[in-house]
Protein backbone atom coordinates (compact mmCIF):
# COMPACT_ATOMS: atom_id res chain seq x y z
CA UNK A 1 0.00 0.00 0.00
CA UNK A 2 1.15 3.04 -1.38
CA UNK A 3 1.72 6.05 0.87
CA UNK A 4 2.67 9.69 0.45
CA UNK A 5 5.27 11.67 2.48
CA UNK A 6 5.06 15.71 2.66
CA UNK A 7 7.84 17.58 4.62
CA UNK A 8 5.51 20.81 4.47
CA UNK A 9 6.22 24.61 4.42
CA UNK A 10 7.53 25.37 1.12
CA UNK A 11 5.57 27.58 -1.44
CA UNK A 12 4.21 26.57 -4.31
CA UNK A 13 5.50 28.32 -7.22
CA UNK A 14 5.74 27.75 -10.71
CA UNK A 15 2.98 26.06 -13.34
CA UNK A 16 0.46 23.14 -13.39
CA UNK A 17 -1.72 21.85 -15.86
CA UNK A 18 -5.01 20.30 -15.19
CA UNK A 19 -5.85 17.16 -16.71
CA UNK A 20 -9.29 15.77 -18.04
CA UNK A 21 -12.42 15.97 -15.62
CA UNK A 22 -12.66 12.21 -14.06
CA UNK A 23 -16.25 12.59 -12.98
CA UNK A 24 -16.92 13.70 -17.07
CA UNK A 25 -15.24 10.95 -18.62
CA UNK A 26 -17.02 7.94 -16.10
CA UNK A 27 -20.69 8.95 -17.82
CA UNK A 28 -19.55 9.53 -21.18
CA UNK A 29 -17.62 6.05 -21.21
CA UNK A 30 -20.53 4.36 -20.57
CA UNK A 31 -22.73 6.57 -23.30
CA UNK A 32 -20.75 5.23 -25.28
CA UNK A 33 -22.45 2.07 -24.63
CA UNK A 34 -25.48 3.44 -26.74
CA UNK A 35 -23.91 3.66 -30.03
CA UNK A 36 -23.74 1.45 -32.78
CA UNK A 37 -20.43 1.80 -33.73
CA UNK A 38 -17.18 3.11 -31.40
CA UNK A 39 -16.15 6.42 -29.74
CA UNK A 40 -13.10 8.37 -28.96
CA UNK A 41 -12.65 10.13 -25.94
CA UNK A 42 -9.86 12.34 -25.99
CA UNK A 43 -8.09 13.91 -22.80
CA UNK A 44 -9.09 11.11 -20.10
CA UNK A 45 -6.97 11.66 -16.94
CA UNK A 46 -5.13 8.55 -16.16
CA UNK A 47 -7.16 7.11 -13.30
CA UNK A 48 -8.07 3.75 -11.51
CA UNK A 49 -11.30 5.27 -11.54
CA UNK A 50 -11.29 5.01 -15.48
CA UNK A 51 -9.59 1.88 -15.29
CA UNK A 52 -12.38 0.12 -13.23
CA UNK A 53 -14.81 2.09 -15.69
CA UNK A 54 -13.04 0.31 -18.50
CA UNK A 55 -13.10 -3.10 -16.92
CA UNK A 56 -16.83 -2.69 -16.10
CA UNK A 57 -17.14 -1.80 -20.12
CA UNK A 58 -15.39 -4.73 -20.73
CA UNK A 59 -16.80 -7.26 -18.82
CA UNK A 60 -19.99 -6.51 -20.29
CA UNK A 61 -18.62 -7.11 -23.96
CA UNK A 62 -17.48 -3.88 -24.65
CA UNK A 63 -13.96 -3.44 -26.73
CA UNK A 64 -11.99 -0.58 -24.67
CA UNK A 65 -8.57 0.79 -25.57
CA UNK A 66 -7.36 3.13 -23.23
CA UNK A 67 -3.60 4.62 -23.17
CA UNK A 68 -1.77 8.25 -23.91
CA UNK A 69 -4.98 9.88 -22.57
CA UNK A 70 -7.34 8.56 -24.81
CA UNK A 71 -9.93 5.99 -24.96
CA UNK A 72 -11.79 4.35 -28.02
CA UNK A 73 -14.91 2.21 -27.07
CA UNK A 74 -16.43 -0.11 -29.47
CA UNK A 75 -19.95 -1.47 -27.86
CA UNK A 76 -21.02 -3.67 -31.01
CA UNK A 77 -20.23 -6.96 -28.58
CA UNK A 78 -21.95 -5.27 -25.85
CA UNK A 79 -24.37 -7.77 -24.59
CA UNK A 80 -24.57 -8.82 -21.40
CA UNK A 81 -26.84 -7.21 -19.06
CA UNK A 82 -25.28 -7.69 -15.39
CA UNK A 83 -22.72 -5.83 -13.29
CA UNK A 84 -20.97 -7.52 -11.04
CA UNK A 85 -20.63 -6.89 -7.30
CA UNK A 86 -17.06 -6.69 -7.35
CA UNK A 87 -17.09 -4.06 -10.05
CA UNK A 88 -19.31 -1.87 -8.37
CA UNK A 89 -17.94 -2.24 -4.51
CA UNK A 90 -14.38 -0.55 -6.22
CA UNK A 91 -16.47 1.91 -7.72
CA UNK A 92 -19.96 3.24 -7.07
CA UNK A 93 -19.85 4.72 -10.70
CA UNK A 94 -20.27 1.93 -12.14
CA UNK A 95 -23.88 2.13 -11.68
CA UNK A 96 -23.85 4.56 -14.82
CA UNK A 97 -23.79 1.32 -17.51
CA UNK A 98 -27.77 0.94 -16.10
CA UNK A 99 -28.84 3.44 -18.18
CA UNK A 100 -27.69 2.51 -21.31
CA UNK A 101 -28.20 -1.75 -20.51
CA UNK A 102 -32.03 -0.83 -20.31
CA UNK A 103 -31.99 1.37 -23.22
CA UNK A 104 -30.24 -1.11 -25.13
CA UNK A 105 -30.82 -4.83 -24.05
CA UNK A 106 -34.03 -3.98 -21.98
CA UNK A 107 -32.62 -5.65 -19.01
CA UNK A 108 -29.89 -4.35 -15.96
CA UNK A 109 -28.87 -6.20 -13.12
CA UNK A 110 -26.57 -4.11 -10.96
CA UNK A 111 -25.31 -4.80 -7.67
CA UNK A 112 -26.63 -2.42 -5.01
CA UNK A 113 -23.61 -0.17 -4.31
CA UNK A 114 -23.22 0.11 -0.62
CA UNK A 115 -22.63 2.39 1.94
CA UNK A 116 -18.96 4.55 1.59
CA UNK A 117 -16.67 6.64 3.78
CA UNK A 118 -18.92 10.12 3.05
CA UNK A 119 -22.12 8.77 3.93
CA UNK A 120 -25.29 6.91 3.08
CA UNK A 121 -25.60 7.05 -1.08
CA UNK A 122 -28.77 5.65 -2.21
CA UNK A 123 -29.53 5.29 -5.66
CA UNK A 124 -33.32 5.77 -5.23
CA UNK A 125 -33.55 8.35 -7.45
CA UNK A 126 -31.71 6.70 -10.52
CA UNK A 127 -34.77 3.96 -10.15
CA UNK A 128 -37.40 6.39 -9.94
CA UNK A 129 -36.27 7.70 -13.52
CA UNK A 130 -36.30 4.16 -15.05
CA UNK A 131 -39.66 3.25 -13.38
CA UNK A 132 -41.14 6.17 -14.90
CA UNK A 133 -40.02 5.53 -18.21
CA UNK A 134 -42.19 2.05 -17.92
CA UNK A 135 -39.06 -0.11 -16.12
CA UNK A 136 -39.92 -2.81 -13.57
CA UNK A 137 -37.22 -2.82 -10.68
CA UNK A 138 -37.04 -5.61 -8.19
CA UNK A 139 -34.03 -6.14 -5.51
CA UNK A 140 -32.77 -9.51 -5.12
CA UNK A 141 -30.13 -10.62 -3.36
CA UNK A 142 -28.33 -7.43 -2.92
CA UNK A 143 -29.10 -6.87 -7.13
CA UNK A 144 -30.80 -4.31 -8.46
CA UNK A 145 -33.21 -6.09 -11.35
CA UNK A 146 -34.70 -3.34 -13.76
CA UNK A 147 -36.51 -4.97 -16.90
CA UNK A 148 -38.98 -3.28 -19.56
CA UNK A 149 -39.94 -4.39 -22.91
CA UNK A 150 -39.58 -0.54 -24.23
CA UNK A 151 -38.49 2.30 -22.46
CA UNK A 152 -41.15 4.76 -22.96
CA UNK A 153 -41.22 8.64 -22.62
CA UNK A 154 -43.14 10.64 -19.92
CA UNK A 155 -42.29 13.85 -17.97
CA UNK A 156 -41.45 14.25 -14.43
CA UNK A 157 -39.60 15.45 -11.69
CA UNK A 158 -36.27 13.54 -10.90
CA UNK A 159 -34.89 16.36 -7.82
CA UNK A 160 -34.70 14.64 -4.36
CA UNK A 161 -34.25 16.08 -0.74
CA UNK A 162 -30.44 16.98 -1.36
CA UNK A 163 -31.70 18.94 -4.84
CA UNK A 164 -30.83 17.35 -8.00
CA UNK A 165 -28.14 14.03 -8.89
CA UNK A 166 -25.57 14.14 -10.80
CA UNK A 167 -25.68 10.29 -11.42
CA UNK A 168 -29.73 10.20 -11.68
CA UNK A 169 -29.96 12.89 -14.35
CA UNK A 170 -27.17 10.89 -16.84
CA UNK A 171 -28.47 7.54 -16.33
CA UNK A 172 -31.81 8.69 -16.98
CA UNK A 173 -30.63 10.86 -19.99
CA UNK A 174 -29.04 8.12 -21.22
CA UNK A 175 -31.94 5.79 -20.98
CA UNK A 176 -34.26 8.25 -22.73
CA UNK A 177 -32.38 9.21 -25.27
CA UNK A 178 -33.46 5.28 -27.16
CA UNK A 179 -36.40 5.59 -25.66
CA UNK A 180 -39.78 5.72 -27.39
CA UNK A 181 -41.50 9.32 -27.31
CA UNK A 182 -40.22 12.11 -25.70
CA UNK A 183 -39.13 12.42 -21.85
CA UNK A 184 -39.16 16.00 -20.10
CA UNK A 185 -37.12 15.62 -16.74
CA UNK A 186 -37.82 18.46 -14.25
CA UNK A 187 -35.09 19.12 -11.43
CA UNK A 188 -32.44 17.62 -13.54
CA UNK A 189 -28.72 18.13 -12.45
CA UNK A 190 -26.86 21.04 -14.36
CA UNK A 191 -23.37 20.29 -13.07
CA UNK A 192 -21.01 21.49 -16.10
CA UNK A 193 -20.10 17.13 -16.54
CA UNK A 194 -23.78 16.44 -16.51
CA UNK A 195 -24.02 19.64 -19.63
CA UNK A 196 -20.54 17.49 -21.21
CA UNK A 197 -22.45 14.54 -21.06
CA UNK A 198 -25.81 16.01 -23.28
CA UNK A 199 -23.49 17.10 -25.54
CA UNK A 200 -21.97 14.04 -26.52
CA UNK A 201 -24.96 12.11 -26.78
CA UNK A 202 -26.40 15.07 -28.76
CA UNK A 203 -23.35 14.43 -31.00
CA UNK A 204 -24.19 10.76 -31.21
CA UNK A 205 -27.22 11.60 -32.39
CA UNK A 206 -29.46 12.02 -29.32
CA UNK A 207 -32.12 14.77 -29.85
CA UNK A 208 -31.53 16.85 -26.08
CA UNK A 209 -33.17 20.38 -25.37
CA UNK A 210 -32.33 22.02 -22.41
CA UNK A 211 -35.39 24.13 -21.30
CA UNK A 212 -34.82 27.29 -19.77
CA UNK A 213 -31.96 25.96 -17.89
CA UNK A 214 -33.94 24.03 -15.50
CA UNK A 215 -35.53 20.80 -17.35
CA UNK A 216 -34.20 18.57 -20.13
CA UNK A 217 -36.51 17.54 -23.16
CA UNK A 218 -35.25 14.30 -24.59
CA UNK A 219 -36.90 13.22 -27.85
CA UNK A 220 -36.43 9.25 -28.30
CA UNK A 221 -34.62 8.29 -31.51
CA UNK A 222 -34.27 4.62 -33.01
CA UNK A 223 -30.19 4.05 -32.60
CA UNK A 224 -26.98 6.52 -32.04
CA UNK A 225 -23.89 6.36 -33.64
CA UNK A 226 -20.53 7.01 -31.80
CA UNK A 227 -18.67 10.15 -31.53
CA UNK A 228 -15.32 11.72 -30.78
CA UNK A 229 -15.38 14.13 -28.08
CA UNK A 230 -12.92 15.52 -26.19
CA UNK A 231 -13.38 15.53 -22.09
CA UNK A 232 -13.18 19.39 -20.34
CA UNK A 233 -10.98 19.58 -17.64
CA UNK A 234 -11.49 18.70 -14.04
CA UNK A 235 -12.89 21.61 -12.12
CA UNK A 236 -12.49 19.81 -8.55
CA UNK A 237 -8.25 19.24 -9.31
CA UNK A 238 -8.28 22.70 -10.18
CA UNK A 239 -9.74 23.67 -7.28
CA UNK A 240 -7.86 21.60 -5.22
CA UNK A 241 -3.96 23.02 -6.15
CA UNK A 242 -5.97 27.01 -5.78
CA UNK A 243 -6.34 25.97 -2.12
CA UNK A 244 -2.86 23.71 -2.44
CA UNK A 245 -1.36 27.60 -3.70
CA UNK A 246 -3.34 29.74 -0.92
CA UNK A 247 -2.50 27.45 2.08
CA UNK A 248 1.31 27.71 1.49
CA UNK A 249 0.80 31.59 0.49
CA UNK A 250 2.57 30.79 -3.02
CA UNK A 251 2.14 32.31 -6.71
CA UNK A 252 1.02 29.25 -9.23
CA UNK A 253 -0.27 29.89 -12.67
CA UNK A 254 -3.05 27.12 -13.40
CA UNK A 255 -3.40 25.94 -16.47
CA UNK A 256 -6.57 24.67 -18.59
CA UNK A 257 -8.54 25.44 -15.97
CA UNK A 258 -12.16 25.95 -17.05
CA UNK A 259 -13.04 28.77 -14.58
CA UNK A 260 -16.49 29.84 -16.39
CA UNK A 261 -17.41 26.69 -14.10
CA UNK A 262 -15.73 27.58 -10.95
CA UNK A 263 -17.54 30.71 -9.84
CA UNK A 264 -18.85 29.92 -6.70
CA UNK A 265 -15.24 28.82 -5.64
CA UNK A 266 -13.00 31.32 -7.10
CA UNK A 267 -15.57 33.85 -5.45
CA UNK A 268 -14.86 31.97 -1.58
CA UNK A 269 -11.18 32.52 -2.20
CA UNK A 270 -11.19 36.22 -3.41
CA UNK A 271 -13.44 36.38 0.32
CA UNK A 272 -10.40 34.41 1.75
CA UNK A 273 -8.17 37.08 0.65
CA UNK A 274 -6.56 35.08 -2.09
CA UNK A 275 -5.47 36.90 -5.01
CA UNK A 276 -6.44 35.26 -8.74
CA UNK A 277 -5.74 36.28 -11.98
CA UNK A 278 -7.64 35.32 -15.30
CA UNK A 279 -4.93 35.78 -17.44
CA UNK A 280 -4.41 34.37 -21.02
CA UNK A 281 -2.16 31.11 -20.02
CA UNK A 282 -4.70 30.64 -17.28
CA UNK A 283 -5.27 31.16 -13.46
CA UNK A 284 -2.81 33.17 -11.49
CA UNK A 285 -3.40 32.17 -8.02
CA UNK A 286 -0.95 34.08 -5.20
CA UNK A 287 -1.65 33.59 -1.43
CA UNK A 288 1.63 36.10 -0.69
CA UNK A 289 -0.47 39.06 -1.32
CA UNK A 290 -3.24 39.88 1.40
CA UNK A 291 -4.04 39.06 4.69
CA UNK A 292 -6.44 36.13 5.03
CA UNK A 293 -10.52 36.33 6.52
CA UNK A 294 -12.21 33.53 7.84
CA UNK A 295 -15.72 32.64 5.66
CA UNK A 296 -18.56 30.60 5.66
CA UNK A 297 -19.11 27.72 2.77
CA UNK A 298 -22.48 26.27 2.25
CA UNK A 299 -21.90 23.19 -0.07
CA UNK A 300 -24.79 22.51 -2.63
CA UNK A 301 -25.39 21.75 -6.14
CA UNK A 302 -24.08 23.52 -9.13
CA UNK A 303 -23.95 26.63 -9.70
CA UNK A 304 -23.56 26.07 -5.55
CA UNK A 305 -20.17 25.34 -4.01
CA UNK A 306 -18.86 22.04 -4.80
CA UNK A 307 -18.97 19.48 -1.83
CA UNK A 308 -15.78 17.88 -3.52
CA UNK A 309 -14.44 20.36 -2.36
CA UNK A 310 -15.22 20.87 0.94
CA UNK A 311 -12.44 18.88 2.42
CA UNK A 312 -9.52 20.91 0.49
CA UNK A 313 -10.96 24.18 2.17
CA UNK A 314 -11.17 23.17 5.31
CA UNK A 315 -7.65 22.30 5.36
CA UNK A 316 -7.23 25.92 4.38
CA UNK A 317 -9.65 27.61 6.72
CA UNK A 318 -7.96 25.51 9.51
CA UNK A 319 -5.33 28.46 8.93
CA UNK A 320 -6.96 31.34 8.45
CA UNK A 321 -7.17 33.45 11.67
CA UNK A 322 -10.94 33.68 12.79
CA UNK A 323 -13.51 31.48 13.09
CA UNK A 324 -14.90 30.06 9.57
CA UNK A 325 -17.98 27.96 9.61
CA UNK A 326 -18.86 24.74 6.70
CA UNK A 327 -22.56 23.69 6.18
CA UNK A 328 -22.70 20.51 4.24
CA UNK A 329 -25.61 20.74 2.18
CA UNK A 330 -25.18 17.21 0.10
CA UNK A 331 -23.32 14.89 2.07
CA UNK A 332 -24.20 15.78 5.90
CA UNK A 333 -21.49 13.25 7.28
CA UNK A 334 -19.27 14.13 5.07
CA UNK A 335 -16.22 15.57 7.86
CA UNK A 336 -14.09 12.23 8.02
CA UNK A 337 -10.90 14.47 7.22
CA UNK A 338 -11.74 17.14 9.97
CA UNK A 339 -10.60 13.77 13.20
CA UNK A 340 -7.48 13.66 10.75
CA UNK A 341 -6.97 17.55 10.37
CA UNK A 342 -7.49 17.71 14.13
CA UNK A 343 -4.77 15.44 14.51
CA UNK A 344 -2.16 18.37 12.81
CA UNK A 345 -3.47 20.36 15.12
CA UNK A 346 -6.39 21.99 13.72
CA UNK A 347 -9.36 23.46 15.91
CA UNK A 348 -12.31 22.30 14.01
CA UNK A 349 -15.55 21.46 15.80
CA UNK A 350 -18.51 19.16 13.92
CA UNK A 351 -22.12 18.79 14.79
CA UNK A 352 -24.79 18.08 12.41
CA UNK A 353 -24.20 18.74 8.87
CA UNK A 354 -21.43 21.90 9.75
CA UNK A 355 -18.29 22.25 10.77
CA UNK A 356 -16.72 25.89 12.93
CA UNK A 357 -13.22 25.98 12.30
CA UNK A 358 -10.94 28.35 14.54
CA UNK A 359 -8.19 29.27 12.12
CA UNK A 360 -5.04 28.31 14.20
CA UNK A 361 -1.64 29.78 13.66
CA UNK A 362 0.02 26.71 11.98
CA UNK A 363 -0.43 22.94 10.93
CA UNK A 364 1.92 20.24 12.68
CA UNK A 365 2.79 17.05 10.26
CA UNK A 366 2.04 13.99 11.77
CA UNK A 367 1.00 10.58 10.07
CA UNK A 368 -2.74 10.85 9.41
CA UNK A 369 -5.28 8.55 7.09
CA UNK A 370 -6.65 9.38 3.80
CA UNK A 371 -10.74 8.05 4.10
CA UNK A 372 -12.14 9.22 0.86
CA UNK A 373 -10.73 10.48 -2.38
CA UNK A 374 -11.49 14.08 -1.65
CA UNK A 375 -10.58 13.81 2.12
CA UNK A 376 -7.05 12.69 0.51
CA UNK A 377 -6.68 15.64 -1.01
CA UNK A 378 -7.11 17.95 2.02
CA UNK A 379 -4.45 16.03 4.33
CA UNK A 380 -2.29 16.43 1.13
CA UNK A 381 -3.11 20.44 1.12
CA UNK A 382 -2.81 20.84 5.12
CA UNK A 383 0.38 18.59 5.12
CA UNK A 384 1.79 21.07 2.38
CA UNK A 385 1.82 24.08 4.27
CA UNK A 386 2.36 21.97 7.76
CA UNK A 387 5.63 22.24 10.08
CA UNK A 388 7.57 19.28 9.80
CA UNK A 389 6.43 15.88 7.96
CA UNK A 390 3.36 14.42 7.22
CA UNK A 391 2.76 10.87 6.35
CA UNK A 392 -0.56 9.88 4.36
CA UNK A 393 -1.26 6.33 4.65
CA UNK A 394 -4.41 4.71 2.25
CA UNK A 395 -2.73 6.97 -0.82
CA UNK A 396 -5.12 4.64 -3.05
CA UNK A 397 -8.23 6.75 -2.98
CA UNK A 398 -5.69 9.91 -4.24
CA UNK A 399 -5.34 7.79 -7.28
CA UNK A 400 -8.71 7.13 -8.08
CA UNK A 401 -9.32 10.67 -8.83
CA UNK A 402 -6.04 12.81 -9.14
CA UNK A 403 -3.43 12.22 -11.67
CA UNK A 404 0.13 12.21 -11.19
CA UNK A 405 -0.81 14.11 -7.94
CA UNK A 406 2.68 13.73 -6.41
CA UNK A 407 4.89 14.62 -9.57
CA UNK A 408 2.51 17.73 -10.38
CA UNK A 409 2.85 19.09 -6.77
CA UNK A 410 6.86 18.60 -7.22
CA UNK A 411 6.78 20.54 -10.02
CA UNK A 412 5.72 23.21 -8.40
CA UNK A 413 8.33 22.87 -5.67
CA UNK A 414 6.58 20.98 -2.86
CA UNK A 415 9.02 18.61 -1.06
CA UNK A 416 6.85 15.36 -1.73
CA UNK A 417 7.97 11.26 -2.04
CA UNK A 418 5.72 8.26 -2.62
CA UNK A 419 6.36 5.71 -0.62
CA UNK A 420 5.55 2.24 -2.41
CA UNK A 421 5.42 -0.90 -0.16
CA UNK A 422 4.64 -4.23 -1.89
CA UNK A 423 1.77 -4.99 0.02
CA UNK A 424 -1.42 -4.88 -1.75
CA UNK A 425 -4.08 -2.51 -1.34
CA UNK A 426 -6.42 -2.38 1.06
CA UNK A 427 -9.71 -3.51 -0.61
CA UNK A 428 -11.40 0.14 -1.72
CA UNK A 429 -14.24 1.48 -0.91
CA UNK A 430 -16.37 3.29 -3.10
CA UNK A 431 -16.31 6.58 -2.32
CA UNK A 432 -16.70 10.06 -4.95
C1 LIG B 1 -21.40 12.89 -8.14
C2 LIG B 1 -19.89 12.92 -8.15
C3 LIG B 1 -19.35 13.15 -6.75
C4 LIG B 1 -19.99 14.40 -6.13
C5 LIG B 1 -21.50 14.32 -6.22
C6 LIG B 1 -22.18 15.61 -5.76
C7 LIG B 1 -19.28 11.42 -9.95
C8 LIG B 1 -18.69 10.13 -10.36
N1 LIG B 1 -19.39 11.65 -8.64
O1 LIG B 1 -21.77 11.77 -7.33
O2 LIG B 1 -17.94 13.34 -6.85
O3 LIG B 1 -19.62 14.47 -4.76
O4 LIG B 1 -21.89 14.11 -7.60
O5 LIG B 1 -21.74 16.68 -6.49
O6 LIG B 1 -19.62 12.26 -10.77
N2 LIG B 1 -29.16 11.13 -3.90
C9 LIG B 1 -30.31 10.49 -3.51
N3 LIG B 1 -30.79 9.49 -4.30
C10 LIG B 1 -30.20 9.13 -5.46
C11 LIG B 1 -29.03 9.79 -5.85
C12 LIG B 1 -28.53 10.81 -5.05
O7 LIG B 1 -30.89 10.80 -2.46
O8 LIG B 1 -30.68 8.24 -6.14
C13 LIG B 1 -28.61 12.19 -3.05
C14 LIG B 1 -27.21 11.89 -2.56
O9 LIG B 1 -27.25 11.09 -1.37
C15 LIG B 1 -26.63 13.26 -2.33
C16 LIG B 1 -27.27 14.07 -3.45
O10 LIG B 1 -28.44 13.35 -3.85
O11 LIG B 1 -27.07 13.78 -1.10
C17 LIG B 1 -26.39 14.29 -4.66
O12 LIG B 1 -25.88 13.06 -5.12
P1 LIG B 1 -25.48 12.85 -6.63
O13 LIG B 1 -25.47 14.17 -7.33
O14 LIG B 1 -26.31 11.78 -7.22
O15 LIG B 1 -23.99 12.33 -6.52
P2 LIG B 1 -23.28 11.25 -7.39
O16 LIG B 1 -23.76 11.31 -8.81
O17 LIG B 1 -23.29 9.93 -6.70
Amino acid sequence: MDRIVIAGGKPLRGKVQISGSKNATLPLMAAALLANSPSVIRNVPELRDVQYMADCLRSLGADVEYGDHMLRIDPRGFSISEAPYDIVRKMRASIYVMGPMLARLRRARVSLPGGCAIGSRPIDLHLKGFEELGARINLEHGDVIAEVERLRGKEFNLSGAAGSSVGATCNVAMAATLAEGTTVIHGPAREPEVVELLGFLSRMGARIEIIRGRSLRITGVEGLDGADHTVLSDRIEAGTFMTAAAITRGDIMIEYACVDHMEAVIGKLREIGVCLDEMHEGIRVRGDVEEYHPTTIQTWTYPGFPTDLQAQFMALLSVVPGQSLIREGIYVDRFLHAAELIRMGADIRVLSGSATIQGVDHLGGAPVMASDLRASAALVVAGLAAEGTTLINRVYHIDRGYEFMERKLQQLGADVARITDNEPDEAAVASA
